[in-house]
């Protein structure tokens, strides 16, 4: 079985596409390098053909997409900074590059895919566990491209007899993940000798899941055979507030150097730069509980996550350790 990987040279396609070879599929990786790197995949060398193009490069995408069975779709514009000052960029890539993929499955009659959509598609819902029936209500203009895309695989599915699944993942982190959320963020100025610095009180919750956890989930599906639109959640179940994992993080790097890394909180508005983080924003519009219910992959993949929070930041700050060249200039 043929897969295409699109955005497979970024931090969650180049774990699928390590999977998927491990695996013994045969892969295309279809990537612009824009925030991917030929470093996230060098150690797949001469096992995955790689295409240097762009999903918005529509003959360039059909003519690469031939002869695939399977699409995963990971390629995307993901900074919520962008999203704000620049919708329609925001729009262009993620929206316009989605239905080029689309387009192209329809005419070329592939008919299954995964599409890596997001949390944000809620948008800021005070409860914990939100399931997949939740209302969406985005508070980010990334998040409505992200749900703009969930509609038109709606359509694809239903009236072009595709079967695609949706994955809304929470927060995925983990080895060669981009610098500019707050785990880096810690880790890097914990491995520097510098205190966390954790903005207001720290309450705010996220869930976080391995990267690792969810390639493995792509791999699942990639093996299952559905019908029509299946949208899941792509979650650990897990909320941590973000002085918990300060205290993770904390705990990671006593254990692993026997270097004590202290904690204090800064006062920032939303849309403010820190005082002591160079270059850090604190985003507008935060959600203050980013909690999804992972029971419906759960129950119909067999699945759940193996790496708790704790392994997992070890896992990466083990990564970092090698790689610290890769984390100098912040994303959003
Ligand atoms: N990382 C997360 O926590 C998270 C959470 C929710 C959703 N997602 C979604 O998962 C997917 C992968 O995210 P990631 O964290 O691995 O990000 P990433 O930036 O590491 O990967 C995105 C990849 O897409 C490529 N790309 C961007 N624009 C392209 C274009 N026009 N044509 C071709 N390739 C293009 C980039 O070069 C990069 O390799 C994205 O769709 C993102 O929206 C990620």
């Amino acid at each position: 079985m043929r897969v295409f990987l699109t955005g497979g040279a970024g931090f969650i396609g180049s774990w699928i596409a390590e999977k998927l070879v491990n695996e013994g599929y045969k892969v295309t990786i279809y990537d612009n390098f824009s925030s991917g790197s030929f470093e996230n995949v060098k150690h797949l060398d001469g096992e995955v053909d790689i295409i240097e193009g762009d999903i918005l490069d529509y003959q360039t995408l059909k003519i690469s997409i031939k002869n695939h069975d399977v699409v995963i779709h990971h390629a995307a514009q993901l900074e919520i900074t962008t999203a704000i000052s620049d919708p329609v960029e925001d729009a262009k890539v993620n929206v316009m590059g989605s239905l080029n993929i689309l387009k192209a499955m329809k005419e070329l009659s592939i008919s299954k895919g995964i599409f890596a959509s997001s949390a944000c598609v809620y948008g800021n819902i005070d409860k914990y566990l939100v399931q997949e029936d939740e209302r969406l209500q985005p508070n980010w203009e990334y998040g409505v491209s992200k749900l703009a895309v969930e509609h038109y695989c709606d359509i694809f599915c239903i009236y072009e007899n595709m079967n695609i699944a949706s994955l809304r993942y929470s927060i995925v982190y983990g080895e060669r993940e981009w610098y500019g959320r707050v785990l880096t963020i810690f880790l890097k100025r914990a491995l520097e000798g510098k205190e966390l610095v954790v903005f207001g009180d720290g309450t705010a919750v996220r869930d976080f899941i391995h990267v690792e956890d969810v390639a493995n989930l792509n791999i699942s599906l990639v093996k299952k055979n559905w019908k029509g639109h299946l949208v899941l959640n792509v979650s650990s179940s897990v909320a941590t507030s973000i002085k918990d994992l300060a205290y993770i993080v904390k705990d990671v790097v006593w254990e692993e150097d026997k270097k004590q890394v202290s904690i204090i909180s800064e006062k920032v508005q939303e849309g403010q730069f820190s005082k002591y983080i160079e270059g850090r924003l604190r985003l507008p519009r935060e959600l203050r509980i980013m909690s999804l219910d992972n029971s419906r992959a759960s129950k119909l993949l067999e699945w759940k996550p193996f790496i708790s929070l704790k392994e997992g930041i070890r896992r990466e700050y083990q990564w970092l350790k090698r790689n610290s060249h890769r984390w100098t200039k912040l994303s959003y």
